[in-house]
């Protein structure tokens, strides 16, 4: 693994939901030039666009459930082909699950690839409330907002493109419980997968986007446990 500025890096950003994921991995996108695969914004965009998986996971993604390991497994395999991922890659949202995570071993196998790292963000439950029941998301460019901790300059208005701002289904006090549930359940397992092979390492999401891109930054540079 390459930890300074500009190598290769394969990684999973891992955590719960709201915890600062996609912010974090939109940083290390413009640092380290190496795509963001959101299986979040996969699945949104395929929503957005009609296509016959965004059908099938509209009504799950909205009630913050998981769709099913078999259609979000297809995604990532096909999106792991692409040319622009073979020097690295940052994961945002996969693995959810343990065959999420199997399916990954097999299919970075497959294609000689390993991973470097897997991240675990970590932020107390009452600040992912905050920070999850605050966002707003640009409608035209995705563009991610949160209207105390960092709002538009313009309000209701995205910086990047002047769209309007919306909130996400999903971000419901309900919803938001749910997720968390869900999470409980079925992703934190995922964390005893990697903690064995040395891949792990725990940041501290407290804190404004700077700092916690500052420790992520740090962490790259220090062997996992
Ligand atoms: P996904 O989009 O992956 O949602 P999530 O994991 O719940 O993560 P979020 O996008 O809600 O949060 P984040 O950690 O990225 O935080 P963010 O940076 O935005 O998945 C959505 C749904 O798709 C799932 O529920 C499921 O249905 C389905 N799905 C996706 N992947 C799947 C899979 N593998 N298997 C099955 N189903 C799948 O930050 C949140 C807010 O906080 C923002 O407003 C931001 O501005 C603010 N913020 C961030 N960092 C800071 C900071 N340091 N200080 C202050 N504010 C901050």
């Amino acid at each position: 693994m390459n930890g300074k500025s500009g190598g290769a890096l394969r990684l999973v950003l891992f955590g719960p939901p709201g915890v600062g994921k996609g912010t974090q991995a939109a940083v290390l996108q413009e640092r380290r030039r190496i795509p963001h695969v959101s299986t979040g914004d996969m699945l949104r965009a395929a929503i957005r666009t009609g296509t016959p998986v965004g059908l099938q996971a509209k009504a799950i993604v909205e009630r913050g459930e998981l769709v099913p390991d078999a259609l979000i497994s297809a995604l990532v395999g096909e999106r792991l082909e692409g040319d622009d991922v073979r020097c690295g890659f940052i994961l945002d949202g996969f693995p959810r699950t343990v065959t999420q995570a199997e399916f990954l071993d097999r299919a970075l196998l497959a294609r000689g690839m390993v991973l470097d790292r897997v991240i675990n963000l970590t932020l107390p439950e009452e600040d992912i409330i905050d920070r999850l029941t605050g966002r707003r998301v640009c409608v035209r460019c995705g563009a991610n907002y949160h209207l105390q901790l960092k709002p538009p300059r313009v309000v209701e208005a995205c910086d990047v493109c002047c769209g309007p701002l919306s909130q996400r289904k999903d971000d419901s006090q309900e919803v938001i419980r749910d997720r968390l549930r869900v999470y409980g359940d079925w992703t934190a397992p995922v964390l005893e997968h990697y903690r064995g092979r040395g891949l792990l390492i725990e940041v501290d999401g407290r804190g404004a986007p700077g700092e916690v891109a500052e420790r992520i930054g740090r962490a790259l540079r220090k062997p996992a446990a």
